[in-house]
């Protein structure tokens, strides 16, 4: 039996609650956020029916997960977005370790990577001029995955013996707005580039219609991926990579 989430729990848990918006079902939690009008809030769901993810993908949403979008505001917002994107992926691996005691790895920008496999995704949005949507998607308990990811993801636990979620998702979200609270401290992006899953690695990069093979050397203080080609040091600060095998 999965642990039931509850909105009372995770306020509960939180070290600075913040307004809890909670759907046994809903379409999108990020589409629900950026409706919202507060400066912080947090929005969270057993089940989403229109998962979205990263490049108009769609994202499997099905009880036994955790769905989850945090409106925050943030100073000079545009500029700050590689930042939070980054920091995003830090503050899911850090509970994970935190909590359950797992070691977990993120692949750029902000996919967490549980043994090869990912784990979790995490989509952010501009909601207006100052306020981003985080939305954080992790496959938590087992449940059957479609066929065309089921070789590429898979979850934190094998069974449905209860965790407690609601800690995990207010631990997330403390993690967070403690991150965000101050943009100018980048220290966190040592824990990122401790746990990335990709530097050193060959990689296949992808940018709009184009696709190169590249080494990944590092992460800049931006976020970006910097990558060696033939012709000399790249640096990425979108698109998509894939890991080559045997590299
Ligand atoms: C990705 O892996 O491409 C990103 C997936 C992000 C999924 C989360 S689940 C909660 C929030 N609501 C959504 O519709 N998407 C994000």
């Amino acid at each position: 039996m999965y642990d039931t989430l509850s909105k009372a729990e995770i306020i509960k848990h939180m070290t600075k609650p913040i307004p809890v918006y909670y759907f046994d079902s809903i379409d999108s939690t990020n589409s629900f956020a950026k409706t919202l009008t507060e400066d912080f809030a947090l929005v969270v769901a057993n089940c989403q029916n229109l998962g979205r993810g990263r490049l108009g993908r769609s994202f499997h949403s099905p009880q036994g997960g955790i769905y989850f979008s945090l409106v925050a505001s943030v100073s000079d917002l545009y500029q700050n977005v590689p930042f939070i994107t980054t920091a995003a992926s830090v503050a899911v691996i850090k509970a994970i370790k935190a909590l359950y005691n797992v070691e977990t790895s993120i692949k750029w920008v902000n996919d967490v990577y549980l043994e090869g496999k990912k784990i979790a995704g995490i989509l952010c949005e501009v909601a207006d001029a100052s306020r981003v949507v985080i939305g954080i998607g992790i496959n938590f308990y087992k449940t059957a995955l479609p066929k065309e990811i089921e070789h590429t993801a898979t979850y934190l636990f094998e069974t449905e013996a209860p965790h407690n979620r609601n800690r995990f998702v207010s631990l997330i979200t403390d993690n967070l707005l403690s991150i965000l609270s101050n943009p100018e401290d980048k220290s966190f992006m040592e824990y990122y580039k401790a746990h990335s899953l990709v530097i050193g690695k060959a990689v296949i990069c992808t940018r709009g219609n184009e696709s190169f093979e590249a080494k990944a050397v590092d992460i800049d203080s931006d976020g970006a991926l910097v990558v060696e080609t033939p012709q000399g040091i790249q640096r990425l600060n979108s698109g998509e990579i894939s890991i080559k095998l045997n590299c």
